[in-house]
């Protein structure tokens, strides 16, 4: 009776949808996949594409806001002259950061807070100089001599103030999951630019607590990540047997990575020579933590979490070279998110396709 019963429905379907009107109806469905396709590249970060942003200008030179051509970095003197502080926007261990004004730009002023720390200071200058990219802060000029930088100045500040940000009535329409994971997308890319850099593997160190390293990444206005805080940042070269140590201090707690910790037990004191060095897999190791901020709690952001599962337990290998590599995280998460908007988008398409 049963068989008999679907052979009768299989039979009014052929009857009722015409093969060409299926065709047609599949045509449709790809067509649409593809549009969300692009429309997701469009979004989110671009896939394939150069890391070079194309409103940047030649090396050692800047393009601002309405300013229609490229200008060189402002030098010593110009900032000097040009550049007026207005007021103390950020202050971190090394810098003392000012939002000021040139030409009618609002730009950020940082200067040297900490005369122990020109050495990071400066690292942080040739990392700003050579990384100069869609995924890092624009640099418009510095003096080396006065310890100051000259940035393009973001509103609305570093990604701490993330969750402050979404819950401002004019961004609430952005508090959504697909727009967060995007940002985690952004975090991933640029971690995955750090370690693919022109200058070889670099690893993110300013990075012990969450919020150290929320406080490392600026969100623009158009709300997408970059990297600012590159004071901290050193090579690894595997093959010449080069890693690195974050500092020279013994890191405590669950979100550095266990590499990281002190392997002697409490009966040795800590040591720093005696403290064994390691890779960038120590940035892999917290991207599930950063990632789990940026979803927050808002409508589907569990089931992203949920999506996530597997790439997440594979950072939190505790033998580093288990971990999988930025590419492999940056490369789930982007099918996570084409994934999961078609799902969202037309229910069921899924399964169809
Ligand atoms: N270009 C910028 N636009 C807006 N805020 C900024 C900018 N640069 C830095 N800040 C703010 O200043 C803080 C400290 O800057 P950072 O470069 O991380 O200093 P430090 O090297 O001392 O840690 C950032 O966390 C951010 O809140
Ligand atoms: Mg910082």
């Amino acid at each position: 009776m049963d068989k008999k019963l679907q052979y009768v429905k299989k039979e009014l379907l052929r009857r009722e949808i015409p093969p060409v009107l299926l065709v047609l109806l599949l045509l449709a469905v790809l067509l649409l996949n593809f549009l969300l396709y692009m429309h997701l590249n469009n979004v989110s970060i671009t896939t394939g594409q150069p890391d070079v942003d194309s409103s940047l200008c030649p090396f050692g030179y800047f393009r601002l806001g309405s300013l229609k051509n490229c200008s060189p970095w402002l030098s010593c003197e110009a900032i000097n002259t040009e550049v007026r502080k207005l007021k103390c926007v950020g202050e971190g261990a090394v810098k003392k950061v000012f939002l000021s004004e040139w030409k009618e730009n609002k730009v950020s002023l940082s200067q040297l807070a900490n005369s122990e720390l020109k050495e990071d200071f400066l690292h942080g200058l040739k990392m700003l100089k050579a990384l100069q990219s869609k995924y890092v802060v624009r640099l418009l000029g510095y003096c080396e001599k006065q310890f100051t930088v000259l940035t393009q100045y973001h509103p609305l500040g570093s990604l701490k103030s993330l969750n402050e940000m979404l819950d401002l009535p004019r961004y609430k329409g952005l508090n959504t999951w697909h727009r967060r994971f995007m940002l985690a997308i952004d975090y991933v890319s640029i971690i995955h630019y750090l370690h693919n850099s022109p200058l070889g593997t670099l690893v993110m160190c300013d990075s012990n607590d969450l919020d150290k390293v929320l406080s490392q990444y600026l969100l623009t206005s158009d709300f997408h990540v970059l990297v600012n805080d590159l004071d901290a940042l050193p090579l690894v070269n595997k093959s010449a047997g080069r890693l690195v140590k974050c500092g020279h201090r013994e890191l405590q707690g669950e979100f550095v990575a266990p590499e990281q910790l002190w392997p002697y037990g409490e009966e040795v004191p800590f040591e720093d020579d005696l403290m064994p060095p390691y890779d960038e897999k120590t940035d892999i190791w917290k991207i599930p933590d950063v990632a789990n901020f940026f979803l927050g709690h808002v409508e589907g952001s569990d089931i992203v979490r949920f999506h996530l599962f597997d790439i997440h337990a594979a950072c939190k290998k505790k033998n580093p070279a288990e971990r999988p590599s930025a590419q492999m995280v940056m490369d789930t998460y982007r099918k996570m998110l084409t994934l999961l908007f078609r799902e969202a988008a037309m229910p069921g398409t899924r399964e169809m396709l």
